[in-house]
């Protein structure tokens, strides 16, 4: 069991945000699944994303990759918020009562919105309190403990957009409402989606900029501080990659000549996978390195979710000697479908 402030995710092991967790039915299988500690959902905005035919992911024909040209999901942060509460108010297949977090992604172009989606997201909270509070049943879990939020800082593939964490100046605006957000209530877990970082003093930025949110805790004199950021999820997919079709799975009719020769409409897209892997890697061991030395205890309870390239228990292990908590995949959930985390977790214990 891993503790990321008020969630708790048992076994460590979650779906990293992807076109797999798009809807009720795929986030229903996720949650059942007694081989997932916490389901994250699709990335959302508030009013749901215009998705077209170019949007969309192959994989490779020779490695466990994927290339992928999504944006954001279509469905909108309301639907989100409803299927959440369906999953946390109704028992799970096997008939017990809910008790896995739900890490709810999302992003916004301005702060506003993104106001306004964490308002929204804090009434979901406080309606499922009144139930736990009206239901009265001893032992059960309050459902609003159950829900965290992830800001996607870092999808590379949002046309005459940069993936904001890319410039982290840019997302301060964004982080000082979930500062905000987490200042007026503090039980809310608030994790950032980061980006492959590709040379060192980037991560000390990133890592330099989130503690700038931390705070002196009221009562420890001084001892203690608290920081609004509970997680990083590290990496997102490598932007600007390239497959050619006869690289991929597609098969030949599948490609158009419009797009001929390469795999992806869009042609250039986000790469995840084993060919991600090494990058995640090094991007998982360089936060964890700073972070754990870090002169703030706050900074020191960061907890890192380790992604990339997940395919396989050696990877998972991996992940962890590196210094992640907690391990996601998102191309082998595309690949093998939910059962890949019990394939995971048998081949992991071996
Ligand atoms: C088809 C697809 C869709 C994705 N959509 C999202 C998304 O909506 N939000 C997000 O934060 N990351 C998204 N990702 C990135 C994954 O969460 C993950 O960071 C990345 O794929 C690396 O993990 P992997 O090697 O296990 O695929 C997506 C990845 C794929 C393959």
């Amino acid at each position: 069991m891993v503790q990321v402030h008020t969630i708790e995710i048992s076994p460590p092991l979650i779906n990293a945000s992807c076109a797999w967790a798009s809807d009720l039915a795929q986030l229903r299988e996720l949650y059942d699944c007694p081989y997932t500690g916490a389901v994250t959902t699709r990335t959302a905005t508030l009013n749901g994303f215009g998705e077209d035919d170019s949007n969309t992911v192959v994989f490779a024909a020779s490695s466990t990759s994927s290339l992928n040209s999504y944006g954001y999901s279509p469905h909108p942060l309301a639907s989100y918020l409803s299927w959440v509460h369906t999953l946390l108010t109704t028992p799970t297949a096997s008939g017990s009562t809910p008790s896995k977090p739900i890490i709810i992604s999302i992003t916004a172009a301005s702060s506003t919105v993104l106001g306004e989606m964490l308002d929204e997201i804090q009434e979901l909270r406080v309606r499922l309190k009144q139930i736990h509070h009206s239901n009265g049943a001893a032992g059960v879990i309050d459902p609003s403990t159950l829900v965290a939020v992830e800001l996607n800082t870092s999808c590379p593939n949002i046309k005459g957009t940069s993936p904001p964490a890319y410039n982290f100046p840019l997302l301060l605006p964004l982080l000082d409402v979930l500062a905000s957000t987490f200042r007026s209530d503090s039980s809310l877990t608030i994790g950032l989606k980061l980006p492959p970082y590709l040379y060192s003093t980037r991560f000390q930025e990133v890592v330099r900029d989130l503690s700038m949110y931390s705070r002196g805790v009221p009562g420890s004199e001084g001892q203690d501080t608290a920081n609004p950021f509970a997680f990083i999820t590290s990496t997102n997919t490598l932007g600007s990659s390239l497959f050619f079709a006869d690289q991929t799975t597609l098969p030949s009719s599948a490609t158009s000549s419009d797009n001929a020769p390469y795999a992806l409409p869009t042609q250039l897209g986000g790469l995840g996978g084993e060919a991600l892997h090494p990058l995640a890697l090094g991007n998982v061991f360089s936060f964890a390195k700073l972070l754990g030395a870090h002169s703030d205890p706050a900074m020191r309870r960061v907890v890192i979710f380790g992604v990339g390239g997940v395919t396989s228990s050696e990877a998972v292990r991996r992940m962890y000697g590196a210094g992640a908590k907690i391990v996601g995949c998102a191309t082998m959930l595309g690949l093998m479908g939910v059962k890949v985390f019990r394939y995971l977790t048998d081949d992991a214990s071996d």
